[in-house]
């Protein structure tokens, strides 16, 4: 299959039909821009499993995504789009950048959710915009920032309730934007513990991919022990 484009973390490979790709998780973890990256067995799995609930989850919500179904463990068909060069970070609980940035004490909750900006580029070292940054420089229109800062609050809104069903709370995550051929902006990309972080509510243990970045223990237990609470709470609706 011809590959399309290869990350840190996935492969996203052509389909035959023009309107769909492949998108394959490897096994390699990666962490402050690439410096730190170790190869978890498993992992690609975990987190391909994972995005497929929380994808299909938002999709029957009316939250449009590139998620299309699974392809095998590892693997995923989806929408092809034009991804934007940006993510969006949302954020319910202080934590991570936000914690250095303000000398706020992880997990702080904060007043009402922030929704940040940063430009996709490692060599930049990916910094931070905001939307007069993302029009003026032609990646969208004012009225596009606008669908996007709902889609991202839906899904906040949205996440948020189903990982609190698990006993997950929902401390922040990333998301990113696709552009379909007929300019619709949805989410692509992932959706799991390597772009959220997700804490335990009874035990305060991350489940997520701080684990790695701050040599926590084991990630493929955490991964699999949010897989399970997904699956258990998919069996319950
Ligand atoms: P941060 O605290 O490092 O800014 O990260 C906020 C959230 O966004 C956290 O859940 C991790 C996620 N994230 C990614 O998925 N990819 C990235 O490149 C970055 C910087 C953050
Ligand atoms: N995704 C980024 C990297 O792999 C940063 C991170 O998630 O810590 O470099």
């Amino acid at each position: 299959m011809e590959i399309i484009t290869e990350g840190h973390s996935k492969i996203i490979y052509a389909k035959e039909s023009p309107d769909k790709i492949l998108v394959y998780f490897k096994d390699t973890a990666t962490a402050f821009h690439n410096i730190k990256r170790a190869k978890i067995v498993g992992k690609g799995l975990y987190v391909n499993q994972i995005s497929a609930i929380l994808f299909q989850y938002l999709t029957d919500a009316g939250i449009r995504n590139h998620f299309i179904k699974l392809a095998d463990d590892q693997s995923m068909e989806c929408l092809k789009t034009d991804v934007l060069p940006l993510r969006v970070i949302v954020r319910n609980f202080a934590a991570g950048s936000l914690s250095s940035r303000f000398g706020i004490k992880e997990e702080t909750p904060l007043v009402e959710p922030i929704y940040e900006m940063t430009y996709k580029s490692e060599d930049l070292d990916n910094p931070f915009m905001n939307e007069h940054i993302a029009v003026a420089l032609g990646f969208v229109t004012y009225n596009e920032m606008t669908t996007i800062s709902d889609i991202a609050h839906k899904a906040n809104t949205a996440l948020s309730q189903v990982f609190e069903s698990c006993d997950i709370r929902l401390i922040d995550f990333k998301l990113e934007f696709g552009r379909l051929p007929g300019g619709e902006l949805i989410i692509a990309d992932e959706i799991s513990p390597d772009t959220c972080r997700l804490v335990d509510i009874k035990t305060g243990r991350h489940l997520d991919k701080d684990r790695f970045r701050h040599d926590m223990g084991d990630i493929i237990e955490a991964y699999n022990t949010v897989l399970i609470r997904l699956k258990q709470w998919k069996n319950l609706i």
